[in-house]
């Protein structure tokens, strides 16, 4: 099959099997002359860097509920917005997120940049998303390649180059593919096809719209690719994290430094995160004691093994640093999903002593 009647077979079977997302303008809609609107096109692939579409759809739609536009998004506190990103991971993500809202509210009247260079000086947009916006909102023939695509692309050429040293020749294998007429639809025909067809494990290749151009299925490799250079194993650091309760409920919390990881987020005060066994560093003197167990957790670059201290305060203590929030304003969902098992762990020993 040549180029153009890959597109076209793509674009058919969209037509077709579009999945309905909060988010998405679908194929009918589009053709009637609904425009996709850039704020809500721009969120959804920021959240998508995240996290499956399964995931996204409950936070995409209380942003979209709390901040239904972009200046209300920027007039928005920052600990609010932390608070809603809660659980999403990657919370450097976040701030960018209001940095952008605020630069495109107060800069440029509150509208996106159209064009992918336009939308790449923007904070925390880049390469992949402003492709994203500018081919879904405005129909730019940007080429919009995440990791779904990568293996829909490195499959249907056969790419066995292991990323990433393979991303440039897919990029341009994908540029090559991209149509002038309906580029958007074009993107998210690819998107879709990799979560739903071209999946990574066991590819329904008996039911794709691209088979028969399809080179590693021909060849019968297509489960292999694409092919990937073994990753270096992650470092274990260690840490304590101290949970602390007055008798009247309030638990002692700090907000992070927005230098370091989960910065601008709600946490426990604790040590840092080091490869060597930490030296104690409770928040205060008091009867710390050792919850069972520890929390596990994995960032991108390295696993964390969280000892959990706990201790009952008087009611009459003062926070040093940080905050005492009582019973009625302490709500766990707002914590990052770190802090939330370290509290789920120290709220079971609490409950023991
Ligand atoms: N994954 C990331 N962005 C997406 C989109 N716009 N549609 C479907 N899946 C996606």
């Amino acid at each position: 099959m040549r180029d153009e009647e890959i597109g076209r077979a793509l674009l058919d079977w969209y037509d077709r099997h579009a999945r309905a997302l909060p988010w998405r303008v679908g194929p009918e809609e589009r053709r009637a002359g609904v425009r996709p609107d850039p704020y809500r096109v721009w969120l959804s692939e920021i959240m998508l860097q995240q996290t499956t579409v399964a995931a996204v759809r409950d936070y995409f739609r209380r942003f979209t509920e709390r901040w239904p536009d972009v200046a209300a998004l920027a007039a928005a506190e920052d600990g609010d917005v932390m608070a809603e990103w809660a659980g999403l991971g990657y919370y450097a993500r976040a701030r960018n997120l209001l940095k952008c809202a605020r630069v495109v509210a107060g800069d440029h009247g509150g509208q996106f940049p159209e064009s992918r260079d336009g939308l790449l000086l923007l904070p925390g947009i880049g390469p992949y998303t402003a492709a994203a916006i500018a081919a879904i909102a405005h129909d730019e023939p940007a080429a919009v390649v995440d990791g779904n695509v990568e293996r829909v692309i490195a499959r249907l050429f056969a790419v066995e180059t292991p990323l990433p040293a393979a991303k440039p020749d897919l990029t341009a294998l994908a540029a090559r593919l991209t149509p002038a007429d309906r580029p958007g639809d074009h993107a998210q025909a690819m998107m879709d096809l990799g979560a739903t067809i071209c999946t990574p494990k066991s590819p329904a290749c008996g039911i794709c719209p691209l088979r028969p151009a399809c080179k590693a299925e021909r060849e019968g490799i297509a489960t292999g690719l694409p092919r990937k250079t073994p990753k270096k194993a992650k470092p274990i650091r260690h840490g304590i994290a101290y949970v602390g309760q007055r008798d009247d409920g309030a638990v002692l919390v700090e907000r992070r430094p927005e230098s370091v990881l989960l910065g601008g987020m709600l946490g426990w005060p604790g040590t840092g995160w080091a490869e060597a066994e930490p030296a104690p560093a409770p928040p205060m003197p008091a009867d710390w004691r050792s919850a069972p167990g520890e929390v596990r957790h994995t960032f991108t670059h390295f696993h964390l093994r969280l000892s959990v201290m706990t201790a009952r305060l008087p009611d009459a203590t003062a926070a040093g640093a940080g905050q005492f929030l009582a019973p009625g304003d302490f709500r766990p969902s707002d914590l990052p999903t770190l802090m939330r098992k370290v509290y789920d762990l120290a709220a079971a020993a609490l409950h023991d002593d």
